[in-house]
Formats: C-alpha cells, structure tokens, sequence
C-alpha cells in the first residue's frame, strides 16, 4: 500500500499525524471536515515537503491523493493477474477477438500516456507504442489489425513492464504536483475503469490461450473448488413493470454509455431468481438442442452448425463423462454450478426450449436496482469460475456470470457521444453485438452498477456468460 504522511494542525493546535492509506481516508475527510473551518490545512506528501492549503484547495488535494491510492492498487492489479503467466503465455493471441496479456498490459498504459500525459506536454516515452497499443481509436492515428496482436514480438515483455512503470512515475508524480486539473482527473478515473475492463479481458483471454492446447495446463491450482450443492427448482418473481426510469444518474462514476437515464415502459413480466445451471444445459443438450433449427435463430443454428457447437466452450467428453476446462484446470462438470460460456445464440435457444425467453436490459435493470452488487461473487473472492447458486431469493443477479439480454447495443435515447479522442474510445454502438448485464466471477469487485452495460457479439462464447430467464406472465 503506497504511504503518505498528512499532518494537520487544527485551530487549537492539537497535532494529528496519519499514515495514508485506504483505509484511512475517510478518517483523513472527516478531519478536514471537522478543521475546515480553520484558513489553511497543512498538507504534506510522503517525500517531506508540505504545503499550506486553503480549505477547498485541501479538499482537491486529498481528491488527487485518494485518486492516486486508487491508480496505484488498479494498476497493481493488472500486473498480479499476469503474475501466474510464464513469458510465452503473455504473448499468444489464440484467436482474433482475444489479445495477448503482454498487450493488455501495454494498452492499458497507453490509454494513460494518450489521454492524459500528452495532455500536460508530456513527451513520449516510445513513439511505437502509439500506433502498437492502440485499440481501435482512428483519431490516434493508424490501427495495428486486432487479428495482428500476437505477432507484435517487440516490444518484449520487459520493456512492456518498464513502460508503465514510466507512464506510472509521470502520472503520479503529475498528481502529487497538483499538474493535473479535473478534467485530467476524470481521465484518469475513466482509465482506472477501463483497466478494470481489461482486468476480465486478461482472464478470459488467458483462458483461451491455455484451455484450447493440448495439455490445457491450470492458470491457477489454489482457486476455490468446493465442489457439489444442490439447487432447487427454478423459480420467479414478478414485476409491475410502468413507467420506469433506467440508465445511469448524476453522482458516481458511470460510462457515457449508461447515459442520460431516462424513461422506458416495460410491461408486467416475471424473472428467474437464479441463472440456469449446468444440469438444465445438459437437459437441452440431451434433447437434441443443438440439433433442432426450430428452437435457435437463423444465423445462430448456421453458426452453431458451421462452428460445430454440442454443449457450451470449455466442455468436451471423455470416457462417458462431460468434463470442462477452467482456469484450475480440467474437472468433470457439475451440475450444479451456473452454466457459462454459452453465447447469445445459444442463450436464445435454450430459453426458447424452456418455452421462456431472455429478458430485455430494462427488466434487468429494473430488478436489479436497490441490490447490492458488493456483496455478490466476484473475481477477488479467487474462485474464478460461478457458483451453484443455492439458497433463497433472487441470486446471483451480480457477479457469477453476465448474463444475455435480448437488448440491441444501441445508444439511450438522447445519448450525446463526448467531444474529441474520448468520445470516440468511449461511445461506440453497433447493430452487431447484444448487452450483458450484472458482471461475473472473472470481474473486479466494485466495477460493475445496475446501470452497468457490457456488449459482445452474438456467438462470442470465450466471456464468462450465462443464462437468466423472463417470461411475459407468470411461470412457463
Ligand atoms: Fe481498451
């Protein structure tokens, strides 16, 4: 945890000195409150030097630290997913809608020298990394092809370290010098949330890379795996539905895509209060599912065809047995865990066998509103992968796995995209890719909202995605 001394001295001349960390924060605001009436709030960075702050101005400077507490524990995170990664894992790119880990690192750091550094007149720290770590961002400049990635042999991973341990020193030393304004602030918090993003991108991509050769070699072996738990039959809660409002407020950190929150009009509709698990997937499978064009979409039966589909990614029998790969390694499937890995058109035909259907993001959201999304299963509870959810109530609305909506990615009625770079990194739709809703087990704990909208294509199987039921009235 980083260390910083704040010394306050009060009208009454009482003396405090705290170590600054997390945890102490709050109890640093709460002194600010209390002596915020006095001119000036000494205020000292751990390298000794101390500054004399007006009230307001203290409070921006215990903003900028809070802010670079955060930046450090984020950026931190990254480099710990990936410490488990030999070199070799960090730069395979096992098919083109995944990244190697080494680029998730450097992209990552991009974002912070592009969009934040260059701001300040900070000068580049390597020019090839503007064109390399580039998503998919014109207004930086010409693109690398996503399907190119894992052919980008240098820099090697030691430069990539090195480079956001630069982009690192700068950011946060721009911070501690009070160089960054609040709009440069924001950047840097919409950074950390995009590197959050990556975080699950990393895990689901590492997945891939190790899940689909031959050994299928574990990323972790001390994750979670108390095994077995059963679950009771499915069943629903019902919603009014009416007028309702939806999307992302004013306070708090949200993406441009969850804005502006506005009305919509769902009708009464009824909502499985778990995720479907894998013995009803294996019910499906057993018959005859993936065979009957009836129950699936047309361009999901061509594709699940084509693509050769017989039960969700990761799965395959052995010896009479379904056995599945996840990032502890290979165990046989259990049927009571919450399925995952299935996509969108798989997601539609099992709810159309089921007689139900998936439900729209605004009924999601609907339910979901007033939950507590911390208290679900996240990545940092080190289990990564969803559990049985037994128990009463609604379950596993956050966390465990995202889950399909029937909803179109298309902008909130209106949306207005942001000015410059930003807008374009930050506001693009499709007609091409579905919304998820509520996060999974391979998500960081306090990155994803009710109003939280994650999209990906319609056959894309390798996200930690699952099924969630609705119906039109009452149980099927
Ligand atoms: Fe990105």
């Amino acid at each position: 945890m980083a260390r910083a001394t704040l010394r306050i001295r009060p009208k009454d001349s009482r003396r405090g000195t705290v170590r600054i960390g997390q945890l102490v924060m709050a109890s640093i605001r709460n002194r600010l409150d209390r002596y915020g009436g006095h001119p000036l709030v000494p205020f000292a960075l751990g390298d000794g030097s101390i500054r004399w702050y007006g009230r307001c101005k203290a409070r921006g400077a215990v903003k900028a630290l809070d802010l670079m507490l955060r930046y450090k524990t984020v950026r931190q995170r990254s480099v710990s997913v990936c410490a488990p990664l030999s070199i070799e894992d960090h730069a395979i790119q096992s098919m083109p809608d995944a990244s190697p880990a080494k680029w998730h690192l450097a992209h990552t750091t991009w974002f912070f020298e592009q969009l934040v550094l260059s701001t300040i007149g900070s000068p580049s720290i390597d020019p090839r990394y503007r064109l390399l770590f580039n998503s998919d961002a014109e207004s930086f400049g010409p693109l690398v092809d996503r399907a190119m990635r894992g052919r980008i042999s240098r820099p090697s991973l030691e430069e990539v370290h090195a480079y956001r341990a630069a982009v690192d020193g700068r950011i946060e030393e721009a911070l501690a010098a009070d160089r960054l304004d609040g709009p440069a602030q924001a950047v840097i918090e919409l950074g950390l949330h995009h590197e959050q993003q990556h975080q699950e991108l990393l895990l689901t991509d590492v997945k891939h890379v190790l899940g689909t050769q031959p050994l299928q070699p574990a990323y972790r072996t001390d994750l979670e795996r108390t095994g077995g738990g059963t679950i009771g039959p499915l069943e629903w809660i019902e919603l009014d539905g009416g007028l309702v409002e939806m999307g992302a407020g004013e306070h708090g950190f949200s993406f441009a895509n969850e804005r502006p929150r506005h009305q919509a009009v769902i009708a009464p509709f009824s909502l499985a209060t778990r995720p479907l698990c894998n013995a009803e997937v294996l019910a499906f499978m057993g018959d005859g599912g993936y065979d009957e064009p009836r129950l699936w979409l047309e361009d999901g039966f061509a594709t699940a065809q084509r693509e050769g589909w017989r039960a969700p990614l990761y799965w395959e029998h052995r010896d009479g047995m379904w056995m599945q790969y996840d990032l502890a390694g290979v165990r046989e499937v259990d049927a009571a865990e919450t399925a995952c890995h299935l996509s969108y058109y798989e997601a539609d035909a099992i709810a159309r066998w089921t007689q139900a259907r998936l439900p729209t993001e605004a009924e999601w959201e609907l339910a979901a509103t007033g939950l507590r999304p911390r208290a679900a299963h996240w990545a940092d509870d080190d289990r990564l992968h969803p559990r049985p959810a037994t128990g009463d109530g609604i379950r596993q609305l956050f966390g465990d796995v995202w889950e399909w909506t029937q909803s179109a990615y298309a902008p909130y009625p209106g949306a207005r995209s942001l000015a410059g770079s930003i807008g374009e990194y930050n506001g693009k739709f499709s007609s091409g890719n579905m919304v998820l809703r509520g996060g999974s087990c391979l998500t960081p704990r306090g990155h994803v909202r009710a109003s939280y909208r994650n999209f990906f294509a319609p056959s894309a199987r390798w996200q930690m995605t699952g099924v969630r039921l609705a119906t039109d009235r009452g149980a099927p």
